[in-house]
């Protein structure tokens, strides 16, 4: 997949004002723009499970990346199981989950930490791997799993990004199927946090300086 068959969502025009859409009340004043609503999301993931159904290798080890990659695996995963290979066969599925963290408010504390034991990863050699995330932002994160994911020697490792980040951060990693390009702001929803909240509200929203004040830690 090539960056211009992702959908950009980088511009001012973009954005949804919040009286377009619902949005819970515990956050009216937390975000200050939708920028990805939730059917648009469902509607692209149905395309991104036809483009890795098409091109799977084999049965695949679907391995999610907790904890905001979940919603985005779940949905995933829904659409994979509806489809068939062009030749007709079914794609079987073995799931896994990875947790890993390494935000602090807005910003990338540098340090990822990765709840992946020897024994765990030993599940990972010899098969064709997907990894589901939900957002590629300095790229930091993914370097790092893909790195000990490659000790094990996996038949294939692919990664699904629902979202990218264009920012001047990026360590330059790009994955293999792309959702949207986002502009460079904090996105919460759908599953996306800002110190654990947010992870309640269906579409992909900018926080608003309230916000980032209200959940600081
Ligand atoms: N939102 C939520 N989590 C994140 C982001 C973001 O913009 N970037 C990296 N992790
Ligand atoms: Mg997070």
């Amino acid at each position: 997949m090539n960056s211009s068959d992702w959908i950009d969502v980088t511009t001012e025009k973009n954005h949804y004002s919040l009286d377009h859409f619902v949005i819970p009340d515990h956050y009216e004043k937390d975000v200050s723009s939708i920028l990805i609503p939730h059917g648009v999301i469902m509607d692209r993931i149905k395309k991104l499970a036809r483009l890795i159904v098409d091109s799977s290798p084999g049965p695949l080890v679907v391995c999610c990346v907790l904890k905001g990659g979940h919603q985005y695996f779940a949905d995933l995963v829904d659409e994979i199981k509806k489809l068939r290979r062009i030749n007709g066969t079914s794609v079987q599925l073995s799931l896994e989950f990875i947790r890993v963290k390494s935000y602090m408010n807005d910003t990338s504390t540098g340090g990822v930490k990765i709840s992946l034991t020897d024994t765990e990863l030993q599940e990972f050699k010899g098969k064709n791997i997907l990894i589901v995330e939900d957002i590629i932002d300095t790229g930091a994160t993914m370097v790092k799993l893909l790195e000990r994911l490659k000790t094990v020697e996996p038949a294939s490792v692919r990664v699904t990004s629902l979202l990218v980040k264009k920012t001047s951060k990026s360590n330059g990693y790009l994955p293999d199927y792309v959702g949207f390009a986002i502009p460079d702001e904090f996105v919460v929803g759908y599953a996306l946090d800002y110190n654990e909240y947010f992870r309640d509200l269906n579409h992909i929203c900018v926080i608003s300086e309230t916000g980032k004040k209200k959940y600081a830690v």
